[in-house]
Parts: structure tokens; sequence; C-alpha cells
């Protein structure tokens, strides 16, 4: 059966839904998610969304903490867009019934965040995102926009220069359907769960980027991802930056509030790339908790805040680490949390495919650059949304649907290529492979980096893209097969995290989340570029530099 929509958004967490929500007025619009939308990994976001509502503060200041904040590699005018419209982001989603926290006077309150000069972090307790993505679902409802819920994209269709579909598997029959359109946009979120130690769903596997890239789309900035400074030890759960925004310390082996050492005027809320590293520093000092972790501390807090704010936290340790942080403080580790690059794209989110967009954590546009800061990725979703949404329908005005054909072929491709995967009975099995990958990646290609370890990272993983080729997934019956899913999934990661290693290898210098212990020095004379990556016809990936936009705010030395 082949299916036709003006525009299909590919993804149902906020950025995927804020595009829907605006194409809805106007057009035929499907969402494609892989998951029910409230499952969508922007649920699982914590500490708040930035936004300069105060009249002491300004979307000049929050582009500057931004800038500065990404060690200057994010576009400048991409990060003025942001800022400018992020009053009246925050404000539509108020009105449309997000609870957000109050201060005693009823104003929105907003607490401080690392790398932010001005308490300019809106938050609903410490579930921003749940609140936000509730919100923002129940207006998609409203419109009465159609979902393919639980339906995995397989291959994204081109036709010359243009988009002209997908194919996409129906998880509970196994049947793969193609579906033509004349815009797409991929909304699928970042590609966490290449690593072990994550913050991440599971469902963060980067299926958009490497769809994007399959069919010629570039990526940019693979290299830089970043290390979120507190995840609950153990599990690698998110502890929010609102923790510390409330006024956690940060406490080593000795009880010293070590951040003094390495960021003295900004302490816990330095940017994270930098808490993440001190962190890591501290343990390899020696001066860590069982050579693993640092204390964070909220006692001092007090029960009643931390029982208002921090509601979700508490819950976290007490279900995951059995301690209440009233009385304990929390054991934690930097792991995984967001990938600041991801498929190439303008401001508008249009790729160098014609009719192909993307936004949210899977673009970069670059918003981030070589790091996010903490409350401007709910932020980037939901200004971007609406601006990415009326990109393609301009863009729709002057397109066609291409014929049918075109995506049927793809369809009987994927067809033939699952089938043969399912059926096949000897094999080494995906988990051991994706477990292998995982460990590669959190080992040699994490908070510190070095030439010699990246080299032995490329080679294994290249390995594992070898190996994967002869895999055998084990269950055979098509309907309802996750396994089948994860190893699709691990494809892609598979691709991706070669992609991250060979980005962080030919960058030598450090810059924000990229830190090279053989290169320990930011070199702009070289490397105030953009990574990009292309995946050529002979498998091989070609990679070159692109210029930053630069802008009003001068680059220079960044110190906290
Ligand atoms: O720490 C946090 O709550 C994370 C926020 C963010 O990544 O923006």
């Amino acid at each position: 059966m082949t299916l036709k929509h003006d525009v299909l958004v590919i993804g149902a967490g906020l950025s995927g839904l804020r595009a829907a929500i605006e194409l809805a007025e106007d057009t035929d619009v499907a969402v494609i998610t892989k998951v029910h939308p409230l499952r969508s990994h922007s649920v699982a976001a914590q500490g708040g969304i930035n936004a300069a509502l105060s009249k002491d503060d300004s979307w000049e200041q929050h582009a500057f903490d931004t800038i500065k904040g990404s060690d200057y590699l994010a576009d400048q005018d991409i990060v003025e867009t942001l800022t400018k419209r992020a009053p009246q982001t925050v404000i539509e989603n108020e009105r449309w019934g997000t609870a957000f926290s109050r201060t005693e006077d009823g104003e929105l309150a907003q607490r401080p965040f690392g790398g932010a000069m001005y308490p300019r972090t809106c938050y609903a307790a410490d579930k921003t995102g749940h609140n936000l993505l509730h919100t923002t679902y129940e207006q998609a409802m409203r419109k009465g926009i159609k979902f393919y819920e639980e339906w995995y994209v397989t291959s994204l269709v081109r036709e010359d220069e243009r988009i002209c579909g997908l194919t996409a598997l129906e998880i509970s029959t196994g049947e793969i359907h193609g579906f033509v359109a004349k815009a797409i946009i991929i909304a699928t979120g970042g590609f966490g769960r290449v690593y072990g130690k994550s913050t991440n769903s599971l469902i963060n596997t980067g299926d958009g980027c490497a769809l994007a890239l399959r069919i010629g789309a570039s990526l940019k900035d693979m290299e830089f991802v970043q290390f979120h400074p507190t995840t609950l030890y153990g599990s690698n759960i998110l502890i929010t930056e609102g923790a510390r925004g409330e006024g956690g310390h940060l406490l080593n082996s000795e009880d010293e509030r070590f951040m003094e050492r390495y960021a003295p005027e900004q302490m816990e809320l330095a940017p994270r790339d930098i808490v993440a590293r001190s962190i890591r520093k501290e343990i390899e000092k020696g001066r860590g908790i069982e050579d693993e972790y640092v204390h964070l501390d909220i006692r001092h807090l007090g029960e009643e805040k931390i029982k208002s704010r921090l509601p979700g936290i508490r819950e976290i340790c007490r279900n995951f680490a059995g301690i209440d942080p009233i009385d304990e403080p929390i054991p934690v580790q930097p792991g995984q949390h967001y990938s600041m690059g991801g498929i190439h794209c303008d401001g508008t989110g249009a790729t160098s495919i014609s009719g192909l967009f993307s936004v949210g954590e899977t673009s970069c546009m670059s918003v981030h650059g070589a790091n996010r800061l903490g409350g401007n990725s709910l932020l980037e979703t939901l200004v971007f949304g609406p601006i990415v949404a009326q990109a393609a329908l301009e863009y729709i005005e002057n397109a066609s649907f291409a014929d049918s054909s075109c995506v049927e072929d793809i369809a009987f491709r994927d067809r033939s290529k699952l089938q043969a995967m399912v059926v096949r009975s000897e094999g080494e099995s995906p988990n051991i492979l994706r477990k292998e990958m995982k460990k590669t990646m959190d080992n040699l290609v994490g908070v510190y980096r070095s030439q010699e370890d990246l080299e032995e990272a490329l080679r294994t993983i290249r390995n594992l893209r070898e190996r994967f080729e002869k895999i055998s997934i084990g269950p055979t019956d098509i309907r309802f097969n996750y396994s089948l899913i994860r190893t699709l999934e691990l494809e892609n990661m598979l691709l991706l995290a070669e992609i991250i290693t060979m980005g962080a290898l030919m960058r030598r210098e450090s810059r924000g989340a990229h830190w090279r212990s053989d290169y320990p020095e930011r070199d702009d004379s070289e490397f105030l570029k953009h990574s990009l990556f292309t995946l050529m016809e002979s498998g091989a990936i070609k990679t070159e530099y692109i210029d930053v936009t630069l802008g009003k705010f001068e680059v220079k030395e960044r110190k906290y």
C-alpha cells in the first residue's frame, strides 16, 4: 500500500509535534513515530527552558552566553533567532497550559543554569520536558493531526535532487509501506545511545541522521558530544542541572567543593563541558569516591525545597540508588547527554536535498556549536519547529507529488533486505556488537580523547560494521519483531559511531565538549570551522570543513 501526504514529519518529540501543529493549519501533514508521542525523549528533559524574560536580562545577554558557551562555534545568526524568539515561545506554551513553577508573586519562576550570567531558565519543578510535551501533544490532538504510531522509517527516497517519499515498517504487522510526500521534516532526536553511559532513552539511536546521510545529505559537527556532569552513578539517569541551580554542591572524597579549582567564579554553574571535565579530573587524581564518582549534595536545601523544586530527582534517587537526597548526598558521574552535531541544514532546516528539512536535536543549524547550554535544547525545539514548518510550507507551494513508483521500488528493496535479515539463522548476535560499540565509545571517545584511543576506536567500529553484515537476529516472526528494530537501529548507530570518531580524530584541538589530551588548546587559526561528513557512493565518508557564521560577538578566550 502506498500512502500520500503533503508533508511527513518523522518523530513526535517536541520539535516534530511543534512543526506539525504549524503545518496542520494549512496542509495535509502526518507524523510517523517509532514510539507513542508521549514516550519521545523530550519527556525526559528535566531542568528547564531558557528565555530572557526579566527586565534586567536581554536577548543579547542570552545570545552572548550561548555563543561563549558554544566555544564560539555556534552560528551567530541562528543564535540570534533562538534568543530573540525565546520569550514569545515560552509564553505561547504557558498559554497552552504548561504548569510552569511560579514565584511568590505569581510570575514565571526562573532558576540559574550553567554558563548563564542571569537566572533565565523557566521550569516546571524538575519535569519541564514532561509538562511541555503533554501540552504540545494536546495541541496536536486538537488539530486532528494524523499519527502513524509505532512505525519505523526504513529509508528516505529521493528523485534526482529532491525528496519524494519514504518507506516505513509498521511494527505491529511487519509490513513495509511506501509514502509519497512533497516535503519531509526529520525530527528524530539525538544519537546518545551510541554510548553506554547515557541519560538518553533507548530510542535515541540517530535514525534520522543515518537516513539522511544514506541519501546524500551531510552531517555536521558530529564529534561534539555533550557529557552531562551529573548522571546517577550506576544507571546514568539524569540528575538535573536544576539541582545545582537550586544551590547543590559538588564534593570530592575529601568533601571539598572542588569546582573552586576549575571555575572559581561560576563554581558548580560553569558550563557542562567544564564541570564534566573537572569531575573526571578529580576522579583521575584519586579524589573520586570508589574511583568512580563524586557527590552532589543538596541536603542543605532542606526538605521543603527538595520536595517542591526537585521531586523527580528525589524519586529517581530513592528508586534507582536507594537513597533519599534529603538525608544523603547523591553519587554522580558524567554521562553522554546530548548530540550537538546532526544533519547539516540552514536556519530554516533546509538540507542540500530539496524538500528535506530537519529540526531539533537531529539537526545541526548550528545553534549550540561545540557545547550546548542547559535549557537551550527545549527552547530550540519550540522556536525552530514553526520556522522549519513555514519553510516546508513555502517549499510545497511549488512542488508536486512524485510518481508512487519511486517509493515502491525502494519498498521492494527494503522488504528483501529485512526478509534476508530475519531468516538468517547462523551468525553473531547483534547484542554482542552493540555492547562492544558502547564500551568502545565510552572508553575511547569520551570526555577526554587522544589520537591513540581514537585510532583504536575507529579500528574497532569498522570491524564491528564488517561483522554486522553476518549477524543473526533470532526471532523470525515479522510481527512486533523488536529484535529486528533494535538491529536496524544498531546499523544506524555503527555508521554514526564511525563518523563521530573520525570527526574527533581529525579535529586536533580542544573546543567545548571535544577535549583532546594531546591537543589541549583551542586552535582558532585552523579549527574555528564546522566539520562536514558526506557518504559517498563507494561507501567512503568524505570529510571537509566549512566556515562558522560569526557576528557581533567577538571570538575570545573562554574563562569562567
Ligand atoms: O540538567 C538538565 O536538567 C538538563 C537540561 C538540558 O539538557 O537542557
